[in-house]
């Protein structure tokens, strides 16, 4: 799903951009990494599963690459917008055998799961302080959050019932429509 965020200055006044609180900024900045790892996570499945044939869930990791890699974007021009000053933290590790369906999904809806986690965490204090434009951001982050883990939910499920057996692996990147 593409993201949207319009800000708009003379919506509430013209201060509406003051300035983030370091809760917030903390969040976002955790954020900011953990999209960057995802999109470095969907990187190594792409190659894993393209090296091991899955042609179908490969092109589909790679798509991920690109939405993930947009995400860090929007929040990273929004923390420039309200005017913060960032500083990253390292980027975890991505460890892992993900030759396989049912390992490697299972693992990216761990990830999403991560990330909605994040983004309800933002929400719910920028809804204690009263930063409305914050609580916009993750009210739409969070849509998409709930859309990705449905996605991700319902590839779980079908792997679950086919388990590891690399020729039902096969036909079933062949035939699923992602
Ligand atoms: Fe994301």
């Amino acid at each position: 799903m593409r993201l949207k965020i319009k800000i708009n200055r003379n919506s509430k006044g013209s201060d509406n951009l003051s300035r983030l609180s370091d809760e917030i900024l903390a969040l976002l900045i955790r954020n900011a990494v953990h999209e960057t790892r995802n999109s470095l996570f969907y990187a190594t499945l792409n190659n894993h599963l393209s090296v091991k044939g899955f042609k179908n869930s490969a092109n589909f990791c790679a798509k991920q690459i690109e939405e993930e890699q947009s995400h860090f974007k929007k929040v990273w021009d929004y923390i420039q917008k309200r005017n913060a000053h960032a500083i990253l933290s390292p980027i975890p590790e991505v460890i892992g055998d993900y030759s396989d369906l049912v390992f490697a999904f299972r693992s990216a809806l761990n990830l999403e799961y991560q990330t909605t986690e994040i983004w309800q965490e933002v929400y719910d204090k920028a809804k204690d302080t009263s930063d409305g434009i914050t609580l916009l951001l993750a009210e739409k982050f969070l849509k998409i959050q709930e859309s990705e883990e449905t996605e991700f939910m319902a590839i779980n499920d079908e792997l679950a019932l086919i388990g590891n057996d690399a020729l039902y692996q096969k036909l079933w990147d062949n035939t699923y429509e992602f």
